[in-house]
């Protein structure tokens, strides 16, 4: 696989619309094909004050990310508290809105459906940061989380650096989904009956886990822990300097984080029938695989 294959270039776009008719034929069929969305001069700006933020002692350490939940305005992990802690949140909900006005400029579809999810700040060096390899995120992996079932819904996430020298965030991104999904699924068991409602029933998952969720999960860690994959893998390796932006679904986008630091992230959830190829997603491709429904 080409770099030019792994990534869609957008040049000279601001975060709102009305964005130019070929900026958005090339976003939406880009992106759920499996690109990177790029973005290289679409840059995220502080506000006066806002730099002090730059430093990881904004971060409690007790996760890898703070995370702003835009439902109830509050902060996780930080180790900010009053009037610095509410100018956070505020400077968070902003890369936020921000987020959702250039996804839907580009895609008008999914102005609908588009459910908003945790904005997170990433402040903290990823490389040397000790994790298990199931939480190593410098391997190559899609992202499926224990106790979130998705039962089919996207994930989709718009990355900005905003690391205040020149510090890139270097990223790796693997072969198709479909390519990875065919090698990895024959090795999955098949979860006993019961096993969703039970995990639900003592709090281990918020809603029920899908036989959709159980495959993905299966998929991120026996991806992250074969450790021939991820030394033999196709890959593409891509930089992305401070003031850039980037568009990725990554739940099919087979991605690592290598190194980089002060990153914006927000999350958005989107259901499978509100994309433009519904038969391209993780949740098509699984089933096609597998021969069976999944949610
Ligand atoms: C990840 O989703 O694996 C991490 C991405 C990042 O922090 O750059
Ligand atoms: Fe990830």
């Amino acid at each position: 696989m080409q770099e030019f294959d792994a990534v869609e270039i957008f040049r000279g776009l601001a975060w709102e619309g009305p964005f130019p008719e070929t900026a958005i034929d090339r976003a939406g069929d880009a992106l759920e094909a499996g690109k990177v969305l790029y973005f290289p001069d679409l840059a995220f700006r502080l506000l006066p004050g806002e730099e002090m933020f730059l430093d990881d002692k904004v971060s409690d350490h007790s996760r890898k990310n703070v995370s702003f939940d835009p439902l109830t305005g509050q902060l996780g992990a930080t180790a900010l508290a009053g009037a610095e802690e509410k100018k956070l949140a505020a400077m968070l909900d902003r890369f936020g809105r921000q987020a959702r006005a250039l996804l839907v400029g580009l895609i008008p579809a999914y102005d609908i459906g588009l459910e908003r999810a945790r904005t997170s700040f990433r402040p903290v060096e990823i490389a040397g940061r000790p994790t298990s390899p199931r939480h190593d995120d410098t391997r190559l992996h899609v992202d499926a989380f224990p106790s979130r079932p998705m039962r089919g819904k996207r994930i989709l996430r718009v990355f900005s650096n905003i690391a205040p020298d020149d510090t890139v965030r270097r990223w790796e991104v693997g072969e198709p989904f479909a390519d990875f999904a065919e090698k990895f699924l024959p090795r999955l068991r098949r979860k006993l009956p019961g096993a969703a409602w039970f995990m639900e029933r003592i709090g281990l998952t918020k809603g029920r886990r899908s036989a959709y969720d159980f495959l993905m999960l299966g998929l991120h860690d026996q991806g992250k822990l074969d450790t021939e994959y991820q030394r033999s893998a196709p890959r593409v390796k891509l930089a992305f300097p401070p003031g850039s932006t980037w568009i990725v679904y990554t739940d099919q986008v087979l991605h690592a984080a290598m190194s980089g630091r002060f990153a914006l992230e927000q999350t958005f959830h989107l259901p499978n029938d509100r994309m433009l190829h519904p038969e391209r997603t993780p949740l098509r491709v699984l089933e096609r695989l597998s021969a069976r429904a999944l949610v």
